[in-house]
């Protein structure tokens, strides 16, 4: 699969970072969009961010056109505002032009949202993403794991991820297997 990842400026972005960790590790080919927002937030969080191949404004990459688009496309975290922007196809940087080439093409899109609580407007823009075909995955890990450390509950919602993309992983027990 060709994938582009996008890292956004919400909270949680070592979920961002453990996804491409990750993928890096599979045959898929993997490609890394960082906001700006997003280091600004690294600087809070202490995350050290992939090294991204492109730059959030550089259109000149493939996945910034139908004519070659990527199989998945996915936002992690997803911060409100590349949501809002999605949801209302405004595609002015890569990261949301990606997600609106991901959209028209029919490739899998994938929104791990986070914040809390949801306005209005943020459950209306969900609705419009899920409408349009794109996926909205809340960074919100179950518990019924028993997890003992933060890296279990990353890896809880990394699994929903490559599940979503329909990567095989053994990342994270499923409920019911041994
Ligand atoms: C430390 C910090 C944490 C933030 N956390 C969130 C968050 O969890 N969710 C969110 O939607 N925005 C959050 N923001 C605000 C976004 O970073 C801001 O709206 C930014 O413009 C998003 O731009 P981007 O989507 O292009 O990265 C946070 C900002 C900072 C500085």
């Amino acid at each position: 699969m060709r994938i582009l990842v996008a890292i956004t400026g919400a909270s949680g972005l070592e979920y961002g970072r453990r996804l491409v960790e990750i993928l890096k590790q599979t045959d898929n080919e993997v490609s890394v969009v960082v906001s700006s927002g997003a280091v600004e937030v690294a600087k809070a969080e202490g995350t050290k961010l992939p090294k991204a191949d492109y730059h959030e404004n550089d259109f000149s990459c493939p996945y910034a056109s139908g004519s070659n688009p990527p199989d998945a496309v996915v936002l992690i975290p997803c911060s409100l505002k590349s949501l809002g922007e999605i949801a209302n196809g405004v595609g002015n940087n890569l990261i949301n032009r990606a997600a609106e080439v991901a959209l028209k093409e029919r490739s899998k899109l994938i929104l791990v949202v986070r914040d809390t609580p949801y306005s209005l407007i943020t459950i209306k823009n969900m609705e419009k993403v899920t409408l349009a075909g794109g996926i909205i995955l809340p960074a919100t890990p179950g518990f019924y794991g028993k997890p003992k450390k933060v890296d279990d509950l990353i890896d809880f919602i990394i699994a929903r991820v490559l599940d979503q993309m329909g990567l095989k992983h053994q990342i994270s027990k499923r409920w019911g297997s041994k």
